[in-house]
């Protein structure tokens, strides 16, 4: 036998192999459908295969199919349930002063303890946007990307306290090409290259919402998704950034997700909340504008901060009041976190057993023939972690409860839909910034668009010094690092 064919007797060996082992594991679990189209694939497909499928835990994946884990009782949970500890919007709950707070928080960016995350590995199937929801034109008049919202925010953050916060962006197999090269094409968005780290997440399969098996996305691969925004920890850990966060003497990381261009990224006031409350992991909340809004519920259980889905929630609790008639659940989730980086680094094991949660969505499969079929309806069950299921393990969790008219403008929904769509956030950060205008001297007229860029006013009270007073806007006008522009 020549040398070529013994290497490729030893190659149809080693596959052979590796087929009866893939097949049996499989077929314990029942999942031996993946492998139909085996033999028609190259050498290069099947290993893509056997690689995907090593990196899941098929035992796992079963007692979540056979939902083994879903035994909380979220009635009783609710019915245990309080207002979490938590200083208001007014000052009021906390024995520090909404000024010390920020003072100790603008202590600690110019020390230089803070570095920031956004995540951004979200399919954005809602948006329905072709391309990563971070490369959405959000900006009313600039149409600046949430990205550039952002970029722009740390860039002032730095500039005011001078500091050099370095920024981790999560991204996915579904965005982190799209990510890396917009980033590239555009000079990091000045972001010196040397404080931008690009990294991905973990996956998780999609199942057959019925039958629990698993989705094909194509002959020869799986219908993977990301694992949630609860995967961060790990793919923090993993890419190395909580190892380079240490090393530049970062104690905290500020959290934000990528489809809130209102979110506060490295806020003094936040940080100085929680650095006074000597949390380990602090959240920002905003009042629920009604009992049963669809946000996650931040309550205090048996001690433990934490949150309950608002789909969760039984709708008595949702709506229980105090003798003055305010809600007794009122914190609603913004998905805007400080973690203690030492509490990250403690939990990165314990980051890997938070709980799935389940979502139903469309997901599109290849089906017993090898054809593609799009899904009209939702189809598949996809298993997703939440990064607020470290908020019971946390010590001396703290809520800090913000307006939702100043932090809270979600980008989820294509226009169109009733709420948190591009046009409603688009909205918000008009009339924050014509508020803000007014309060500066400035007279806006009705209908007139306006928008501010961080780099000019982080906050109101950074206006009156730049802006000349009693000017009238009549024409939509993005106030940039120029008073006039
Ligand atoms: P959502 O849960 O709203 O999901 O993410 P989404 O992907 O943006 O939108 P839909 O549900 O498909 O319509 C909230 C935030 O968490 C990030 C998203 O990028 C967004 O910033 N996220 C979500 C991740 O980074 N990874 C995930 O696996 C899920």
């Amino acid at each position: 036998m020549s040398s070529k064919q013994h290497e490729l007797s030893e190659t149809l060996t080693d596959n052979l192999v590796n087929f009866n082992n893939l097949h049996e594991m499989l077929t314990q679990y029942g999942q031996q459908h993946v492998l139909q189209h085996w033999s028609h694939l190259n050498s290069q497909e099947q290993s893509n295969l056997t690689a995907q499928l090593s990196g899941i835990d098929l035992a796992e994946l079963a007692s979540l199919v056979n939902g083994q884990d879903e035994d909380t009782d979220f009635g009783a949970l609710a019915r245990r349930a309080s207002s979490p500890p938590a200083v208001r919007a007014d000052g009021s709950g906390a024995d520090w002063s909404p000024v010390q707070a920020r003072e100790r928080g603008e202590r600690a960016l110019r020390n230089g303890e803070l570095g920031a995350v956004i995540v951004a590995g979200g399919q954005g199937t809602r948006l329905g946007f072709d391309q990563p929801k971070g490369m959405f034109p959000i900006g009313p008049v600039s149409g600046r990307t949430l990205f550039q919202f952002f970029a722009d925010r740390l860039l002032a953050v730095n500039e005011k306290y001078g500091c050099r916060i370095p920024l981790y962006i999560m991204t996915s197999d579904a965005t982190d090409q799209e990510t890396r090269k917009y980033f590239a094409a555009n000079e990091n968005l000045g972001i010196p290259a040397e404080d931008l780290y690009i990294f991905k997440q973990g996956v998780m399969p999609a199942v057959d919402a019925a039958t629990g098996k698993l989705l094909m996305q194509s002959t020869s691969s799986l219908a993977l998704s990301p694992d949630g925004h609860g995967g961060t920890v790990s793919a923090l850990h993993g890419c190395g950034c909580l190892a380079d966060a240490a090393k530049r003497g970062i104690q905290h990381l500020a959290y934000i997700q990528v489809d809130n261009p209102l979110a506060h990224l490295c806020e003094p006031e936040l940080i100085g909340h929680h650095l006074m409350a000597a949390s380990e992991m602090t959240t920002q909340v905003v009042q629920k504008r009604h009992p049963t809004e669809k946000v996650g519920n931040v309550v205090l259980v048996d001690g433990q901060v934490q949150i309950i889905e608002y789909s969760d929630l039984p709708e008595s609790a949702a709506e229980a009041t105090h003798e003055d008639g305010s809600l007794k659940l009122w914190a609603g989730n913004i998905a805007v976190h400080l973690f203690n980086l030492d509490f990250l680094q403690r939990v990165v094991g314990q980051a890997d057993s938070l709980p799935f949660h389940r979502a139903l969505k469309k997901v599109p499969f290849c089906d017993d023939r090898g054809q593609l079929v799009t899904p009209a309806e939702p189809n598949a069950t996809k298993f997703e972690r939440f990064i607020f299921d470290l908020l019971p393990i946390a010590n001396n969790a703290f809520v800090v409860e913000s307006r939702a008219s100043e932090a809270f403008a979600p980008v989820k929904n294509a226009n169109g839909a009733e709420t948190d769509t591009p046009n409603t956030a688009k909205k918000a950060i008009v009339d924050l910034h014509r508020h803000w205008l007014e309060e500066a001297g400035l007279c806006v007229d009705q209908g007139v668009q306006v928008e501010i860029n961080p780099r000019l006013a982080l906050k109101v009270s950074d206006l009156p010094k730049k802006i000349a007073t009693n000017q009238r806007i009549d024409t939509d006008r993005y106030f940039d690092t120029q008073l006039e522009s």
